[in-house]
């Protein structure tokens, strides 16, 4: 592609380590501004993909440019140019919220002149400002993944890359955490995100499902919620395991998902199968508490989509 607003583009893109092959063959394009979430479950392949991306770690086939340069022969130009968040990313403990900023600013070079608008800046961005004395291991989880990445901002990257930025943080301070990337992303910069999280794709411009090295599925939200086929009943039956297993074999059922006590069922035709699932459970003497039409959200899509990937082999 000779887009010149594409800033991270990959081209078959491979990784092995000995009998796993953790990228497998991966074509992205992704353009400047965009905030790009990358989805799947443990040992998709993220965290090889970004550490191949970020030239930390060199392909063993293909390439991928970022930000204009190729990560094997100009790494040192792209890791001027990008922030990387790794997962456990390694704050200082004993040092304070500010003095991390201060160590980091170090780090990246930044000017004593500019530092210390900048910090005042991410400070703020970050809503740390109050707490800029206290040491980060006081911090909260939350607040240390807040920190950390005011710290990966400090030399104002024109990308940054996030690996699993919230995993293991309150849905709170998750929220608050993709807001703050939400005003990144109007201020211009390209936001590379993974995240093990599937409703977190909503708030991407795009998406790409990550699943065994391979892509699935790489779209806008919307489209790829379009692509579960039928309509959707949630229902919350006694008897789950029994009410699952009769259900599948209904006509007009596509699918079955369980997410806790509560069933979700693709089936082609709502209006006509509802009143039938009810009777085949009544017939057995399961009692149904709840059923409603719902529409599917990004995590049945994706379940949907490994499942039929799954399937495929
Ligand atoms: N350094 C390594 N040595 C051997 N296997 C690895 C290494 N890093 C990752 N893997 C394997 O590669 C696959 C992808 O891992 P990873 O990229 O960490 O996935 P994710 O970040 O999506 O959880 C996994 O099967 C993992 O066990
Ligand atoms: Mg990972």
């Amino acid at each position: 592609m000779t887009n010149d607003k594409i800033v991270i583009e990959t081209n078959n893109l491979v990784k092995r380590f000995k009998k796993i092959t953790a990228v497998d063959g991966l074509d992205l394009a992704i353009s400047r501004g965009e905030i790009f979430g990358l989805l799947g479950p443990d040992g998709a392949g993220k965290t090889t993909t970004i550490r191949m991306l970020c030239a930390i770690m060199d392909p063993d086939e293909g390439s991928a440019q970022v930000a204009g340069f190729d990560t094997v022969k100009e790494s040192e130009a792209i890791k001027a140019r990008i922030g990387y968040m790794p997962q456990q990313f390694s704050l200082y403990g004993d040092l304070t919220v500010m003095e991390n900023l201060i160590f980091f600013a170090d780090i990246f070079q930044v000017s004593r002149k500019e530092r210390k608008e900048r910090i005042g800046q991410l400070l703020g961005f970050a809503r740390l400002t109050q707490f800029k004395d206290r040491r980060a291991v006081h911090l909260s989880g939350g607040m240390q993944k807040k920190l950390a990445l005011a710290c990966t901002l400090i030399h104002q990257p024109e990308i940054i890359f996030l690996d699993e930025p919230t995993t293991g943080v309150d849905p709170v301070s998750r929220r608050e955490f993709w807001d703050i990337l939400a005003n990144l992303h109007l201020e211009g910069v390209t936001l590379f995100v993974s995240t093990p999280y599937m409703d977190e794709a909503e708030r991407c411009s795009r998406a790409a499902l990550m699943f065994e090295g391979d892509v699935i599925v790489c779209d806008e939200p919307e489209a790829i919620k379009g692509l579960v086929e039928g309509e959707l009943l949630a229902l919350r039956p006694e008897r789950l395991r029994e009410a699952s297993r009769l259900i599948e074999k209904r006509p007009g059922v596509r699918e079955v998902q369980t997410y806790g006590d509560l069933l979700h069922v693709f089936v082609d035709d709502a209006e006509r199968r509802a009143p039938e699932l009810r009777e085949a459970l009544k017939q057995v003497d399961i009692g149904i508490h709840e059923m409603r039409q719902t529409r599917p959200r990004m995590e049945e899509a994706f379940i949907s989509l490994i499942r039929e990937r799954v399937e495929e082999r």
